[in-house]
């Protein structure tokens, strides 16, 4: 089957637009928090040959990783099965004004955050919700499954080397999505009908690896923060700077607990350069994300290599929703990069429904620009039109 043309919305007074007026007051949805086991089964993971001891060799392995000649231990990967049980931290939110459509919306955060980057508020304003995508998706009637990722905020244990690495996500990530489909995960959240995808950045990679593995285990993707084009990852992963977690902060994040495998970028100005877009954001909202920032783990990167992202047996809608600016993702510039011919198509070549957005002005971090709310809508819309 052959894709549509990419469709490029115009969505051009989003991008100068300053703050818009709050668009709720008092909050129209309501969320719960669960810790439910998830076990997977026989993941292969990369044997590491190294244990992350300290903050020389967290450096030494983002070096590796942008060396033009990678190691030998990730050009021919030893691999060894992971087995294991974790808690995860979920979140599901549902309107509380409206019948709750039968569609799911699973939402996976990317590197650096945790569930939180999907209900984003200032303190300082707290009724303002327009960086709030959970606020937008139940306005919009849907109900939403946000969930810390592996070694976070209440997410695991596990161990950051061994255990954190891309594929383990993905299985888990797979398995809750199972689980939900059948109305298993608690009695609370309802077996739904259909289950879309929504991702940001590395929860976007995940998403469509998951699409390669299992292609019908969900009804529709919409990937943000992501292309498919790893060409301009390398710049970008330099910037995250790989400081140690426990150093950074040890009462947030104590070393027992996150081992130098567990690391973060630097200061916010590392945070502004790989995930914001100046002048399009609010100076609070980056304090703000730098407050909240979570570890990630140095697995997540040298692992990856590991997923495979090809996936024609998908034949489910994908929505490709992307800040123009993204420069790990686009070096800086989206136009072109997504589209037909590009990786961001060629990944679903078994789709006939594949559509993409750019919003003109924003960086990475697409939650934290100003007017968010506005591609939120775009996203609902395009959902409403397929029936989810
Ligand atoms: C590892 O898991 C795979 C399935 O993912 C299985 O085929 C293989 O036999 C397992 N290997 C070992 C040594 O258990
Ligand atoms: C995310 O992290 C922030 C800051 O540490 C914390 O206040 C919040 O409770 C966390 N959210 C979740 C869903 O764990
Ligand atoms: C779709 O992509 C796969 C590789 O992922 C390839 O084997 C197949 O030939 C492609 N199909 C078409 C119709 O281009
Ligand atoms: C972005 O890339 C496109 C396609 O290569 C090009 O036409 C455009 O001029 C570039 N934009 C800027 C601001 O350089």
């Amino acid at each position: 089957m052959k894709p549509t043309t990419s469709l490029l919305l115009a969505m051009v007074d989003m991008a100068l637009a300053r703050p818009s007026p709050s668009p709720n007051t008092g909050k129209h949805y309501e969320c719960e928090t669960y810790n439910i086991p998830i076990s997977v089964a026989n993941v292969p993971t990369l044997a590491v040959p190294f244990t992350v001891k300290d903050q020389y060799e967290a450096i030494d392995v983002l070096a590796t990783l942008n060396n033009r000649s990678p190691p030998d231990w990730l050009i021919h990967p030893k691999l060894v099965n992971v087995s294991a049980t974790y808690n995860m931290a979920m979140q599901y939110c549902f309107p509380v004004d409206q019948p709750v459509s039968s569609t799911l919306q699973l939402l996976t955060h990317g590197i650096g955050f945790n569930a939180s980057y999907w209900d984003f508020y200032l303190p300082s304003n707290p009724s303002d919700a327009q960086y709030s995508y959970i606020s937008a998706a139940t306005a919009a009637g849907y109900a939403t499954l946000s969930y810390n990722r592996l070694g976070i905020d209440g997410s695991g244990p596990a161990d950051p080397d061994k255990e954190v690495q891309p594929t383990v996500e993905l299985a888990i990530m797979a398995r809750i999505i199972q689980t939900a489909r059948e109305g298993k995960l608690s009695e609370k959240i309802p077996k739904p009908s259909k289950i879309v995808h929504v991702g940001h950045s590395f929860g976007s990679i995940l998403s469509n690896a998951l699409a390669a593995t299992a292609p019908t285990l969900f009804d529709g993707i919409v990937l943000t923060g992501y292309t498919g084009d790893t060409q301009y990852q390398k710049g970008n992963s330099a910037a995250l700077g790989f400081n140690r977690a426990s150093d950074q902060n040890p009462s947030r994040w104590p070393a027992a607990q996150y081992p130098a495998g567990y690391v973060t970028w630097p200061n916010k100005w590392s945070l502004q350069l790989g995930f914001f877009s100046y002048p399009h954001f609010d100076p609070a909202v980056l304090d703000h994300t730098e407050a909240i920032k979570a570890p990630f783990s140095t697995a997540e990167f040298f692992a990856a290599g590991l997923l495979k992202f090809a996936a024609p047996g998908l034949v489910a809608p994908v929505l490709y929703v992307n800040g123009e600016k993204d420069l790990g993702n686009c070096g800086g510039n989206c136009t072109g990069v997504l589209g037909e011919g590009t990786p961001s198509w060629t990944n679903f070549n078994g789709s006939s429904d594949i559509e993409s957005v750019i919003v003109p002005g924003y960086g990475h971090g697409m939650n934290m620009h100003y007017g968010a709310n506005k591609f939120y809508d775009t996203i609902s819309e395009w959902m409403k039109l397929r029936g989810f």
